[in-house]
C-alpha cells in the first residue's frame, strides 16, 4: 500500500525507525505518553514534549511511554531549559533513540552529549546558513518549520523555507518539513521537492488519543485558518516572542497589557526590566490552562493555520491513513498526467 509514498519516505523512515516519515511534532502538555505512543504504534514517529518538565518528570514520562509502545519515539528538549544536560542524561539512561533540540541554537556540548549516548540529534533550522552550521556541528537531521505552524514561530513561511533550503541540502541530508501541513497533497509536494519526511502538530492535537480537554478540541473544530493568529508586539521596547494561537479574550488582553505596561514605562512607574518581565510572564502557564483545564478564553490555544482542516476527533491511525491516502493519490495523479 502507498508504494509511491513509501519510496519517497524511505530515507526518512529508515532514519526514524518508523514505518512512515511522519513526525508528530512535540506539543507541550499534548504530546505525552498517550498521544506519543499512539503515533508510534500507528507507524508514525511520536515525540514527547519535555517543555518545562523536571528531569524526574521526564524520566517518568519516558518510562510510561515505553510501557505503551515498543516502537521508537523521540524526546523534544528546549535548549534554554536550565537543566538541559540533566534531561539529556535522562534520555541517555532510557536509551531514547532520537532527541529533538528546539527553541534556539543548541548550547555548546549539548549535541555531543546526545550523540555520546548513541542517540540521533534533530535540530530546527530557521535559515539555510544556520542549517548548514547545525549539520557541521553534528546534527543528524533538520526540521524546517514555517510561520503557518502552531506554537512558537519564525518569520518565514514553510513554502519559502522549503524552496530555499531543500534544493541546497536535501540530496545529502535529512530535512523534514513542518508548518501548515493539513492534507497529504502537501506532503506529496514536499517529498517531491526532496524532503525526507514531514512534521505535523495541529492535525494531531485533537486525535482521540490526545488528552487535550474537550473544550480545547472543540475550539479547534470550530476554528478556521484565519483564527490562528501570531501574537502581536505593540511596543518596540517590549519584545514579544511570536506564538501562533487561536485568537480569544487572552490575545486581546495581551495587547491591552502591552499598552498598559508601555504607558507605565513612559511615566517612570516601572523600569525596563520590570516591564519586560511583566510581558514575558503574561502567558506563563497559559498553554496548560487551555490544554488541561479547557480554559479556551484566557488560556493559550496554540494552533497552526491548518486548524481549519481539523474538523472532528479521529484516532491517530485514521489520520495517518488519510494523509497517506491523499499523498499517494497526489503522487499517482502527477505520474499519470
Ligand atoms: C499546542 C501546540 C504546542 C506546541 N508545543 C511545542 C513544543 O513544546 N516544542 C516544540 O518544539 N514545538 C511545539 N509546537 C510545534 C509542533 O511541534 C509542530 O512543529 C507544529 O505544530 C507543526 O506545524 P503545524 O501546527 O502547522 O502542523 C507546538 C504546537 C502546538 C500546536
Amino acid at each position: 500500500m502507498y508504494e509511491r509514498t513509501k519510496a519517497l519516505m524511505a530515507r526518512g523512515a529508515n532514519f526514524l525507525g518508523s514505518d512512515w516519515a511522519i513526525l508528530c511534532g512535540a506539543m507541550s502538555w499534548v504530546s505525552e505518553r498517550n498521544l506519543v505512543s499512539a503515533i508510534s504504534n500507528a507507524g508514525g514517529f511520536g515525540v514527547i514534549a519535555c517543555g518545562a518538565m523536571t528531569p524526574e518528570l521526564l524520566d517518568t514520562e519516558i518510562a510510561a511511554t515505553r510501557a505503551l509502545t515498543g516502537k521508537p519515539f523521540g524526546v523534544n528538549l528546549i535548549t534554554m531549559h536550565p537543566q538541559l544536560f540533566d534531561l539529556i542524561a535522562v534520555c541517555a539512561r532510557h536509551r531514547v533513540s532520537h532527541v529533538v533540540l528546539a527553541g534556539g541554537i543548541p548550547p555548546k556540548g549539548s549535541v555531543e552529549a546526545i550523540k555520546d549516548s548513541g542517540a540521533k540529534v534533530i535540530c530546527f533550522a530557521p535559515t539555510l546558513a544556520l542549517g548548514k552550521k547545525l549539520l557541521r556541528s553534528g546534527a543528524d537531521a533538520l526540521v524546517i518549520e514555517g510561520m503557518e505552524a502552531g506554537g512558537h514561530i519564525g518569520p518565514v513561511s514553510t513554502s519559502v523555507l522549503a524552496q530555499e533550503i531543500l534544493p541546497e541540502l536535501a540530496a545529502d541530508h535529512l530535512v523534514f518539513v513542518a508548518g501548515g501541513i493539513g492534507r497529504g497533497g502537501a506532503i506529496a509536494g514536499y517529498l517531491e521537492m526532496g524532503a525526507a519526511g514531514v512534521q505535523l502538530g495541529t492535525r494531531f492535537a485533537c486525535a482521540s488519543e490526545s488528552i487535550a480537554h474537550p473544550d480545547f478540541k472543540k475550539a479547534f473544530f470550530r476554528a478556521s485558518a484565519r483564527d490562528a493568529v501570531a501574537s502581536v508586539q505593540v511596543d518596540p521596547r517590549l519584545p514579544v516572542i511570536p506564538v501562533r494561537a487561536l485568537k480569544n479574550k487572552g490575545t486581546e488582553e495581551f495587547t491591552a497589557k502591552q499598552i498598559e505596561v508601555a504607558k507605565l514605562l513612559d511615566s517612570g512607574g516601572i523600569d525596563m526590566g520590570e516591564a519586560q518581565l511583566q510581558i514575558e510572564h503574561f502567558w506563563a502557564g497559559a498553554l496548560r490552562r487551555a490544554v488541561i483545564d479547557g480554559d479556551v478564553e484566557a488560556g493559550s490555544v496554540m494552533a497552526g493555520q491548518s486548524v481549519g482542516m481539523v474538523t472532528r476527533e479521529e484516532p491517530v491511525a485514521e489520520i495517518i491513513a488519510t494523509l497517506l491516502g491523499e499523498c499517494e493519490a497526489a503522487l499517482a495523479q502527477r505520474r499519470a498526467a
